[in-house]
């Protein structure tokens, strides 16, 4: 590899480096420059002639993205709710279906001037937390991570949005760090049952945030019994496509039945929002 090239020999250069490693090597390659330069799709047309140099950080990326590690840990980037955040190895890159976690919760908190007191267990990069402190102008906010690397990269981002006097983070498991009386809980926990076999790609990201027990609801189940020993009025949570009916009977077995299952892009099961009898 050369340290200068114009831009459509560059693009093949890396298209050809990552052919045999990865699918779509050829939009890859367009994804990895335009990050690279901090450039858009249309600056990438106009400019197929213009010479680029300086490029070592690139190809270490075209190294890495070889072995498969997910190009958001690479660029440090990751978009979600049309907002970017900083990601790195340590939390979570944030998913798509997540999104619908966010209008669940809208859905049910209908006044956004309230000065809700909202809990998050398991922050990682603080996407949930920080898009409803976006929407929900005088809520504050108690999230809970048990990685204290997950933390670190939240605090960058609730930085990065000026949010740092409403959302409080605070390192521990589950509910524990938390004795203040709360209006809704949110969560995205781990719900993967233990020793599935992941993707490759899957290996990079922090297994206690995928997997969440021998039977993978564990963390719901603990979540739920908090909720309705210490009343919580919302409780807004995502779940893996096959847990719907686990969590209804768990739930029936309790006479507690306020409750409502949401469904993702692709019509799989995806969460549920359990409210108190009030
Ligand atoms: C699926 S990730 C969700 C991250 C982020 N909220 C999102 O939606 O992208 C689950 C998070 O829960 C954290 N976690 C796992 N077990 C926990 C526990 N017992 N108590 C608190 N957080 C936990 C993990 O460290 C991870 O950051």
């Amino acid at each position: 590899m050369r340290n200068k090239y114009i831009v459509q020999e560059l693009l093949a250069e890396i298209t050809k480096e990552l052919s045999p490693f990865i699918e779509r090597a050829s939009r890859e390659a367009q994804l990895l420059l335009m990050a690279h330069l901090h450039k858009d799709e249309l600056w990438l047309m106009m400019h197929r002639n213009q010479e680029v140099e300086s490029l070592e950080e690139l190809f270490s990326w075209v190294e890495r993205r070889k072995k498969s590690e997910p190009f958001e840990y690479i660029t440090q980037n990751v978009s979600f709710y049309s907002e970017e955040f900083f990601i790195k190895e340590g939390a979570l890159i944030p998913r798509p279906e997540t999104e619908l976690l966010i209008d669940e919760v809208k859905k049910y908190a209908l006044n956004v001037d309230a000065s809700l007191r909202f809990a998050e267990v398991g922050i990682g990069s603080g996407i949930i937390s920080i898009m409803l402190a976006l929407y929900y102008k005088n809520a504050s906010f108690i999230a809970v991570d048990i990685s204290q690397d997950a933390l670190d990269i939240a605090k960058i981002n609730i930085e990065r949005f000026g949010l740092a006097d409403r959302i409080e983070l605070r390192l521990g498991s589950l509910l524990e760090p938390i004795s203040e009386d709360i209006d809704y809980l949110v969560s995205n926990p781990p719900y993967i049952e233990n020793g599935i076999e992941l993707e490759s790609n899957l290996s990079y990201e922090p297994q206690n945030a995928l997997f969440g027990g021998t039977i993978g609801d564990e963390i719901i189940k603990e979540l739920l019994d908090e909720v309705l020993k210490r009343e919580i009025k919302f409780f807004s949570c995502e779940f893996g496509y096959d847990q719907k009916d686990k969590i209804q009977n768990y739930l029936e077995d309790k006479k507690y039945k306020n409750l409502d299952f949401y469904k993702d892009y692709s019509d799989f099961d995806r969460g549920f929002t359990l409210k108190a009898k009030i």
